[in-house]
């Protein structure tokens, strides 16, 4: 009986032992991930970032009317309104990622148009002419993660496809490193507090009908599967980079 006792104390003991490890370990992990984060946040709220190529660089997967569209009145509109919206509030300090993890407690005007401005800036940026190679860690990570590119390719084009409405899909890296694939309504995004599935995101594709609608008319699947064609992998492959150690 007494042997007994003695062995459930030891055992206890150690579990906690344990479980206070795997706690540290794991505030350890989240907190390098939210340093990389921290150290990778680029976007200065207030600048309207020039277009990385020129108007027809996506010719003929974006034609080059839709992208002049797109870019100087959509993405202006909500960059313009996004600064009117935070205007003389505490938001104006905020870092524009610390505003979506608090995105639920602000006013739609800035989750629609804080949200309309990043995830376009992220777009222009993950697309070129040239994409260049995807990283060898990157390539990796997807491999483990979906079996191969051309799982991640069908998932993620399916996430735009199927998403109801306007929005967006995502190849997101989440707390734990992980990457993972999701779509967001509207112009919702992972860093938001209010996503199913929260993350950073690496790759974002507008499946908005202004993206799209002049040269593919409403065949949404088809400028799906020619955004394939203008990814920039090396500057998907440097966003993974910095945040998975
Ligand atoms: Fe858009």
């Amino acid at each position: 009986m007494k042997k007994a006792l003695i062995l459930i104390v030891l055992i206890s003991i150690s579990l906690s032992g344990y479980s206070e490890h795997s706690n540290r370990e794991e505030k350890k992990e989240s907190q390098n991930y939210i340093n990389s984060y921290r150290n990778m946040k680029t976007l200065n709220k207030f600048e309207f970032p020039a277009l990385p190529y020129s108007y027809d660089a996506l010719e003929p997967y974006i034609d080059k009317m839709t992208m002049e569209i797109h870019y100087d009145r959509h993405h202006r509109a909500y960059f313009n309104n996004f600064v009117n919206a935070i205007k003389g509030t505490e938001m104006e300090s905020m870092s524009i990622e610390d505003i979506f993890e608090n995105i639920s407690k602000m006013p739609a005007s800035v989750r629609n148009n804080g949200g309309g401005f990043y995830n376009h800036v992220l777009y222009w940026e993950v697309m070129s002419p040239n994409g260049g190679e995807i990283s060898e860690k990157l390539k990796n990570a997807i491999d483990q993660k979906f079996g191969s590119m051309d799982e991640l390719k069908k998932l993620f084009l399916d996430a735009g496809k199927s998403r109801f409405g306007s929005g967006w899909a995502w190849l997101s890296v989440d707390k734990s490193g992980q990457l993972f694939v999701s779509s967001t309504p509207n112009q919702d995004n992972p860093l938001m507090d209010v996503a199913d599935k929260m993350g950073v995101p690496i790759l974002g594709m507008d499946v908005w009908e202004h993206a799209y609608y002049l040269k593919y008319q409403n065949k949404r699947p088809d400028y799906v599967e020619a955004f394939w064609n203008v990814i920039n992998w090396q500057e998907v492959s440097r966003r993974y980079d910095m945040l998975v150690k």
